[in-house]
């Protein structure tokens, strides 16, 4: 499967979507604003959910945006150069995606006010989200067992490297004032304190009904009701595959269904290893 990535500073990226040129280019030279928002994450950590609180709170609550704008306008990705040509002239677009890691990203957030949201996710439940996506996608080369991308997960092997050094290269900034750490679980453990958590840090005020509405509409069942209702956001074709593979379980430990012991223990050990020395009170997973 590695021959489909195209290799960037030692980090595996998709040759069909990605532009090694651009993702330089953007990390010289793109400048962020200070009230610029990113939505960071490793892909399958809650991107999607995230990007859209993000875009209700900015709405304060009101769902016309999310329902009439594709998500890759309101928070274009910033590793896609198509994305950033869409919004190349909008002066007020200020809400940004990326998975990209930290030594990839562009320098100028590292010296700017402009504020990152991380979403961290039980990298056990990121891998049997990931699969079902790489089997599900035309895009991707499917697997034919659970073993191999297990191993490949583990390796590194897969679209925007290993999982430990995404987290590793990030988790350093949560000491500084523009960035926020969060997690798929506390999302789901409570919608409404984490929603009123970023508010806070995006120093914005919502009312109460707001603030209802934003989960409300930001709720797994809507999001992918939505999804599939708006056939112009996406192509017909890709609607089956996009339902099965964006909105797929929504829950927190489906991993528990898929690893065999043996699977477990070994994951175990290696994330013993990679995440030594980090403080493991800072994530609610098992
Ligand atoms: S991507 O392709 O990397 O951008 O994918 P990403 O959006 O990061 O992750 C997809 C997983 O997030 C789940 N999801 C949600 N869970 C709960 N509530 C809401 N509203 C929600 N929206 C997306 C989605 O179901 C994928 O997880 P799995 O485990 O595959 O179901």
């Amino acid at each position: 499967n590695s021959n489909k990535f195209l290799f960037f500073k030692g980090v595996p990226l998709l040759s069909h979507i990605h532009d090694v040129e651009h993702i330089q280019r953007m990390q010289d030279e793109f400048e962020f604003q200070d009230e610029d928002v990113i939505v960071m994450t490793y892909p399958k950590s809650g991107t999607h959910w995230m990007i859209h609180i993000l875009s209700l709170i900015y709405s304060k609550g009101d769902p016309t945006w999310v329902k009439s704008v594709p998500y890759w306008e309101r928070c274009p990705w910033i590793e896609i150069k198509t994305n950033m040509e869409n919004v190349k002239n909008k002066a007020n677009s200020h809400l940004f995606t990326s998975h990209l890691p930290a030594h990839l990203f562009p320098k100028s957030y590292f010296t700017s006010k402009a504020k990152i949201l991380y979403v961290a996710r039980n990298p056990k439940d990121i891998l049997v989200s990931a699969l079902h996506f790489r089997n599900h996608f035309p895009i991707f080369p499917s697997y034919s067992t659970f073993e191999h991308f297990f191993e490949d997960f583990l390796q590194g092997n897969v679209p925007f490297g290993s999982w430990f050094d995404h987290i590793k290269g990030w988790l350093p900034m949560r000491h500084s004032e523009n960035f926020l750490l969060l997690t798929y679980e506390e999302l789901h453990q409570n919608l409404k304190v984490t929603v009123e958590k970023v508010c806070q840090f995006l120093g914005k005020e919502l009312s109460e009904e707001e603030i209802n509405s934003v989960m409300e509409n930001a709720s797994f069942q809507v999001m992918k009701n939505h999804i599939l209702e708006n056939k112009e956001l996406v192509p017909a074709e890709d609607m089956k595959s996009l339902k099965i593979v964006l909105m797929r379980k929504g829950i927190c430990g489906d991993w528990k269904n898929h690893f065999t012991v043996t699977q477990m223990e070994t994951f175990n050990k290696q994330y013993q290893e990679k995440m030594k020395g980090m403080d493991q009170n800072l994530f609610p997973w098992d």
